[in-house]
């Protein structure tokens, strides 16, 4: 399909109110049959630092603005990627290769952030506490000023919405860097915030090498915040270099998220559970089930069902109805799915569905069940369709198991028993818990991790807070 025909399709960068393109560009491909959809300009250092500083200029007329504004801008923004739904996804898929009708469901969350900001800028509510003193204290809550995001291929618009709706909402200005495998979906998303009707320079979309603009946009003092989602080895790396400039920082990194499935579960619940969270995407997100435990009495019950629907899944082009599982974003990918099945395999695991070995740019879904801790499964993200089961004997197991990582962003667990999911929840070292269900995200709620797996929560009045500083005024001898 010829992508270029879509009304909202755009290859220039979006930047301080203009459309803009450069000499050097980097291709955007496919990753269904690796074909070229266009090029997107690689932005000269000169151009960034430019526009940081109109940005910084803009910001401090935008948070001027009344809040009601702000929201109505967002609402604006809102329905226009609600009405262009279609083309949004489509060219998500072309660039991502995720299936349409994932590719519309995330078009659906990703305005969900918008809709949800644009509410929450009419409620950042201040304080004033009562003193010990003579005096009055007042708290403000204020925009911080220039923000940055850098964001990940696999949601090539949730991850955009979740960093740029609250800034604007709060009255920051903002750059975005999107993956340098799926720009077009950031592009299209400014393209339809363009017809919004946002001020010029407050909503910036650049592309270009990651590595550069990584270092221009963390080595700003004009950045006041960055944002990022991606892997924790990068997230180290863009912490240490925003480090000589302070930045207040949000960071959703790596997860390796365990699932638990006690004897008491409903097992028909705890299945789909594990087929919607481990399977979204080709299991290529950050909260995707990594280890699923099994209890004893239910394990054979378990493995039987899981490879039933497994088995059901359907490979194929994300734009052909009927595709649960698109292609993976690239062969690095692929190779480290088959590597970690493979070595599960290798140390005694057993195949009950799949292959370790791909000759295109799928993975065959796989389930292997008697996986132990030793494995490469248990310590990485997989990042992939492979599903490794463990089984285990006592709650204390599972949840010693569960924590036995440095990650901590999602995890779930499937229980009839109210008492044990309660204590289990508590137990968690995680920074989200989803208790008999295998979808957790939703703009209303914290998002974030712990440990190795983050700073700081996305979505929901929390998320609000990330781009607002605290400024306390102390009203002296009011008596
Ligand atoms: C992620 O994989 O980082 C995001 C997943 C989500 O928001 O559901």
């Amino acid at each position: 399909m010829d992508i270029t025909i879509l009304s909202i399709f755009e290859n220039r960068c979006w930047v301080n109110g203009q459309w803009i393109t450069s000499e050097k560009t980097l291709d955007v491909t496919n990753p269904f049959d690796g074909s070229i959809l266009t090029s997107v300009p690689i932005l000269e250092e000169s151009v960034i630092l430019q526009a940081i500083q109109d940005a910084e200029i803009a910001q401090k007329k935008w948070k001027k603005v009344s809040a009601n504004e702000r929201s109505l801008l967002l609402r604006n923004w809102f329905n226009l990627i609600m009405q262009h739904q279609e083309e949004l996804a489509t060219i998500m898929t072309l660039e991502q290769g995720k299936p349409l009708k994932e590719s519309r469901g995330e078009i659906a969350y990703a305005a969900s952030y918008i809709e949800w900001f644009s509410e929450e800028a009419k409620r950042a509510y201040g304080d004033i506490i009562p003193s010990n003193i003579h005096s009055e204290i007042l708290v403000f809550k204020e925009a911080i000023g220039v923000c940055a995001a850098i964001t990940p291929w696999n949601f090539p618009a949730a991850m955009i919405t979740r960093k740029v709706a609250p800034a604007l909402a709060a009255g920051c200005s903002i750059l975005v860097k999107p993956a340098s495998e799926t720009p077009l979906t950031a592009l299209a998303l400014a393209k339809l915030a363009e017809q919004a009707g946002f001020p010029t320079g407050i909503f910036n979309v650049i592309t270009g090498s990651s590595m550069s603009i990584g270092k221009i946009l963390t080595e700003s003092p004009l950045v006041k915040k960055l944002s990022f989602t991606g892997s924790t080895e990068i997230g180290a790396k863009l912490m240490a270099q925003s480090s000589t400039t302070i930045k207040k920082l949000s960071l959703e990194l790596g997860g390796n998220a365990p699932v638990i499935v006690f004897n008491s579960a409903n097992l028909d619940q705890a299945v789909q559970g594990v087929m919607d969270t481990k399977f979204r995407n080709a299991g290529q997100t950050c909260v995707c089930a990594n280890r699923i435990y099994v209890q004893n009495e239910i394990y054979n019950d378990f493995v039987e069902k899981l490879k039933l629907k497994v088995e059901a899944l359907k490979m194929g082009n994300g734009l052909d109805a009927g595709t649960d599982i698109g292609p993976l974003i690239n062969r690095k990918a692929i190779l480290k799915v088959e590597e970690h099945i493979r070595d599960a395999m290798d140390k005694g695991g057993v195949l009950v569905t799949g292959q370790a070995k791909n000759v295109n740019a799928y993975c065959v879904p796989t389930v292997v069940k008697d996986v132990t801790q030793e494995m490469l499964c248990a310590k990485e993200e997989t990042f992939g369709p492979f599903a490794p089961i463990f089984k285990f004997t006592t709650e204390d197991e599972a949840v010693q198991m569960s924590n036995d990582t440095e990650f901590g962003l999602a995890s779930y667990v499937f229980t009839q028993d109210i008492n044990q999911f309660i204590r289990v929840s508590r137990e968690l070292e995680y920074g989200m818990v989803g208790i008999n269900t295998g979808l957790i995200s939703n703009a209303a709620a914290p998002f974030g991790g712990v440990k190795s797996s983050g700073i700081g929560r996305e979505g929901s009045k929390y998320g609000m807070d990330e781009y607002l500083e605290i400024k306390y005024v102390c009203l002296g001898n009011i008596n």
